[in-house]
Order: C-alpha cells, then structure tokens, then sequence
C-alpha cells in the first residue's frame, strides 16, 4: 500500500522554490499563499496540485484558509513561510538606520499569527540572517517555546547543502512531538562548473530564459571583455577602465566581476542578470548570466517553468527571492524521519 505523504503548507511562497524543496524532502503541499501574481503564475506553472492563494496575508484567517483545503487546527505536519527579508537585510541595514521599522520586517509576526491558529505538528521559518539579532526575534522564540515548540536554528549557508552558491540564511525549524536538530552539511561543495556542466551555448539552446540576451553598449562590452577570465573584475582593469566609484574605493568592489568556475557563485540577488549589480559575469563568456542560469545557481532544476508574461527584471527577482529547493530540503528532511 502506498505510505501517504506528510502535508505542508508554503507561506510567501513566491515562485515556489522552498515549495519545490519541500516537495523534494517528501512533502504534499496542499497550500500557498503570495500576493505576487507574477510569482504565483511561476509557482502554478510548476505545483499544479497546490491550491495556491493569491492575495495579502494580513487579510487571510487562517482558520477559513484551513477549511478550505479540507484540514482541521492541529492536522498540519508542518508549516513552513519565507517572509520578505530585505527590512532586515545586511546590506539594507549598512545603508539605512531605520531598517528594523520596515513594514516588511512585520510580515514575520504574520508566520506566526499561523503558527498560533493552526498548530501544525513541524515548523520551518526561512529568512537572512538579520533576523536573528532583530528585536522581533526574542519575542518570536518565546511565542514559539511557550506553544510547545522544540527549537533549533542558525546563519548556514546553502553552499554547504549542495546549493552551487555562497547564500547565508537564517533557518528555524521546530517541532511540537521531538527535539529537533538543523541538517548536517554536505562534504562537497557545488561549483559554477558543476552547476553549468552539459548546458547548451545561451543565446541558441531552445530555451527562452538562456536565449534573452542583453545587447550591450559598445563602451559596456569592451570593458566586459577585459575582464580577465574565470573570477576577474573591474578593478583588475586599468584605472581609465574603472567605475567612477571604485576610483573613490566603494563598497561595491564586485560590480563588473566574472564568476569564478570552481567555486559556488555568489549570492544571486534580484539584480543577478546585470553584469552592473555584481559578481554576475559568466566565468569565460562575455555577458552576465542568464535567467536559466541564475535559476540553476539558485539551485531550480532545468526543467522548471517561469511565466513569460513579465519582464526580466521581474523574472530576475523571483528567481533572486527565491529559496534554494535543496537548502529546504535538507531541513525539512529532518521531519521526514518522524
Ligand atoms: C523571500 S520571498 C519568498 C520566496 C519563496 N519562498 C521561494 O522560495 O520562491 C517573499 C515573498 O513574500 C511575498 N509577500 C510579500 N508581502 C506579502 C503579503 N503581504 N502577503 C503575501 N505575500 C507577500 C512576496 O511576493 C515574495 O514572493
């Protein structure tokens, strides 16, 4: 007799990749939620079994969403949510003093509005690491503890979890049945090499998100071609080949830089097809990476979907947003072995 699957449901669940994770560690997701219809389109292209919701989780009763997917308070094996995290992100928090007063910061206390209403047996909370030290944090912990919840968390970073890419994320997992403890790491890191091998040249592979090229300007390409190969970077050019900023030393040193093959990429953000946002150079082609690229980096499988009814910046910041499958899934598989 087939063993029926444990359910979960994928709070700010975007294009779906830690709904993707879940599924990978042996999840049924019978629900999301996100109020980005863009992303929801992705997310529906790839999970047609999930009833996914689109609309703003503050105006969702948690109760009357649980009803809807045939479930009662208590039932749910685990409950996982990303809020949106760049209130609280290092980069924000460089630049701005009132980063922690981030409307977006609040979304967190909505995860656990639905922890409180549902009750679920497991928890995954996903996030950068700013929420560990933001003020919210304390009093989540303690909400979550005095609800029975076992806890474990922690800053990892996905490169250690088979993730070809150096992303540090704060991961909470929690249980009300056993005492938990956050995955182990891989031994072997993933590399750009890995990550690229068997694909075929951009531009002329059948493949929509690795054929949109940008045109560059001729000024633009002829700095990218000087660029030296495999992890080199703007600074290494001559001074006249330098940014206007990095002549004043700024703290983007990794504008106009290559990837580097045998190592994890870096962090894919939202900016990750511009050769101008980062590290985003292709290691030995002149051009940045493609969307297909990024997803891959961000560890998306080749074959996953992404709507074609928005532009590639749009596009480019799902896939940045996103929450590598198999990062999730080396957590949620914790739960898999209850
Ligand atoms: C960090 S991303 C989640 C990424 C997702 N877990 C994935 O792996 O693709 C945060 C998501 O929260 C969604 N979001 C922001 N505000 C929201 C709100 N008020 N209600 C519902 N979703 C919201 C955003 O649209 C975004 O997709």
């Amino acid at each position: 007799m087939l063993k029926k699957k444990p359910i979960a449901i994928d709070l700010f669940c975007g294009v779906g990749g830690t709904t993707e994770g879940l599924n990978k560690a042996g999840f049924n997701i019978i629900g999301a939620i996100d109020n980005d219809n863009v992303a929801v389109d992705g997310f529906k292209l790839n999970h047609k079994h999930t009833n996914v919701l689109l609309a703003d989780i503050t105006k969702v009763k948690p109760k009357v969403f649980a009803n809807k997917l045939g479930i009662r308070a208590g039932s749910l094996d685990l409950l996982a949510g990303c809020p949106p995290c760049q209130g609280f992100s290092r980069l924000k928090a460089k630049f701005s003093k009132v980063q922690s007063k981030d409307k977006r910061n609040d979304l967190v206390l909505e995860y656990i509005r639905f922890v409180k209403e549902l009750k679920p047996k497991s928890i995954l909370l996903e996030n950068v690491p700013g929420l560990k030290t933001d003020r919210r944090f304390s009093k989540i912990k303690l909400e979550l503890e005095k609800l029975g919840y076992n806890l474990d968390y922690g800053i990892l970073d996905a490169a250690n979890y088979g993730v070809p890419q150096r992303r540090k994320r704060f991961i909470l997992i929690g249980s009300r049945i056993k005492k938990v403890k956050l995955s182990n790491t891989t031994r072997i890191k993933k590399t750009v090499s890995n990550a690229f091998a068997g694909m075929k040249k951009a531009g002329n592979s059948g493949d929509w998100m690795h054929d949109t090229l940008v045109e560059y300007r001729k000024d633009v390409l002829n700095i990218i071609k000087r660029i030296p190969k495999n992890g080199g970077s703007r600074s290494d050019l001559p001074y006249k080949y330098q940014l206007p900023s990095r002549k004043k030393q700024s703290k983007f040193n990794d504008v106009y830089s290559r990837m580097h093959w045998n190592k994890p990429a870096p962090t894919i953000t939202g900016g990750c097809t511009s050769a101008s946002k980062g590290r985003f150079i292709h290691p030995t082609e002149n051009r940045a990476i493609t969307l297909r690229e990024a997803a891959i980096l961000q560890g998306f499988r080749k074959s996953y979907k992404f709507p074609k009814n928005t532009n590639r910046q749009n596009l480019a910041r799902l896939i940045g947003n996103a929450f590598p499958p198999q990062f999730t899934k080396a957590h949620a598989k914790v739960f898999i072995k209850y």
